[in-house]
């Protein structure tokens, strides 16, 4: 048995101590939790009894009485927590993102290293989709073929001028490091590491529409791959917004939305079609079929969110003591923030940014652009 405490009970690390005193999670149960705002512990702990308290991650970790920990305070906190866990030897899941730059997140990686016998893992749950597990599946057993292009829109997570308004942290350079790539894209852009690849190049422009606040809810990057393009376009502001993830190969086009997933498989390769025909049009059939999210796990997720899935395998992994069991292994996190900080790269300096980046710069940037904000 896995015995979890959750750091952080706000919004989303609430869900998951409700998930775990819930007994949701086979082979993981929450023993304790630990919160700067004493008034959600005390709450917290008299509703669930059994439930130790704690209003310090150090204090915590003395105490000795978790295995793991599930850290969700705002992003800023990541990092540090994280490391006095691991170097506590806790097994520590993160949520997203991993920290707020990169070359922090290097430094949690390099903790985690340090003290391999720790089970680290990210709070990926998009990757528990079996849509998109579908699509890894048809891309790495080369069903479509080659990639020749991606195109991503994610614009259906709204967020109104309400929702910056009711947490501090929220939308600020100072507070989360970011605005919508940081909070929301963050969970779009692991899917398109983890089922393309991590890109050579960024080219990115974003902007602030409608929202008062000081980072963007609207963007679009270009990842340059060596034989393609991803086109990435988000938004926060838009309604009713939409969710299409297209990529082509050279033998099948998958397409994802929402809920649903159409994949097309090709009988001939579009380079075998180029070969053949003397005109100057081609064709050639198809076979197309369609996947869902799944009838049963849509409302199970809508109810308990994605999320207590990645949790439920973490405590397996370590109660088998099969790290390949985690849904994402910790140093991934790297990858996605990666992206976020390049594409605010590209954006600041108006120019392509290579991979990898100089992640002193972008540090050194990100906090002129917090301090500035503290000067308002
Ligand atoms: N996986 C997902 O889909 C998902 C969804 C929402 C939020 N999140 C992530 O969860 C994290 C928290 O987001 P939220 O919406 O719950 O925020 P929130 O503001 O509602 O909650 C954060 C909590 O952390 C506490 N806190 C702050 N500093 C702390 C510290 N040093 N030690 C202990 N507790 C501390 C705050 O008092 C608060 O209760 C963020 O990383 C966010 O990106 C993930």
């Amino acid at each position: 048995m896995a015995d979890f405490a959750v750091i952080g009970i706000g919004r989303m690390g609430g869900q998951h101590a409700r998930n775990l005193s819930a007994g949701r999670m086979k082979g993981s149960r929450l023993v304790a939790v630990c919160d700067v705002d004493r008034k959600k512990v005390d709450d917290f702990c008299k509703k669930h009894p059994s439930v130790k308290g704690f209003y310090s991650h150090k204090d915590l970790i003395e105490s000795g009485v978790c295995k793991a920990v599930m850290i969700a305070v705002p992003h800023y906190f990541h990092g540090q927590i994280a490391k006095d866990c691991i170097a506590a030897g806790l097994h520590t899941i993160v949520e997203k993102p991993l920290t707020v730059t990169t070359l922090e997140a290097k430094s949690v990686i390099e903790t985690a290293k340090a003290n391999p016998d720790v089970y680290f893992g990210m709070m990926f749950n998009q990757r528990t989709n079996r849509m998109y597990r579908k699509a890894k599946e048809l891309i790495e057993s080369g069903a479509i073929g080659k990639i020749q292009r991606a195109n991503y829109v994610i614009t259906d997570w709204y967020r109104s001028q309400a929702y910056y308004n009711q947490g501090g942290w929220r939308a600020s350079w100072s507070g989360e490091g970011g605005g919508t790539l940081i909070n929301q894209c963050v969970h779009q852009l692991d899917l398109v590491q983890w089922l393309l690849g991590m890109p050579e190049r960024i080219v990115s422009s974003c902007r602030t529409v409608g929202r008062n606040i000081s980072t963007e809810n609207d963007l679009y990057a270009v990842f340059g791959y060596k034989d393609f393009d991803c086109y990435f376009c988000a938004s926060t502001h838009e309604l009713p917004g939409e969710n299409r993830f297209t990529i082509v190969g050279t033998k099948g086009t998958i397409v994802i939305t929402s809920w649903k997933m159409t994949y097309t498989i090709l009988k001939k390769s579009e380079p075998q079609v180029n070969a053949e025909t003397k005109q100057g049009y081609g064709s050639t059939s198809m076979r197309t079929y369609r996947y869902g999210y799944g009838l049963i796990r849509k409302p199970i997720d809508l109810i308990y969110g994605q999320q207590w899935r990645v949790i439920e395998a973490f405590g397996k992994a370590i109660d088998s003591g099969n790290k390949d069991l985690m849904v994402a292994r910790g140093e991934e996190g790297l990858r996605s923030l990666t992206l976020i900080n390049g594409i605010y790269l590209s954006n600041w300096k108006k120019e392509t940014v290579s991979l990898p980046f100089d992640d002193e710069e972008y540090a050194k940037l990100l906090k002129e652009k917090a301090d500035a904000e503290g000067d308002k």
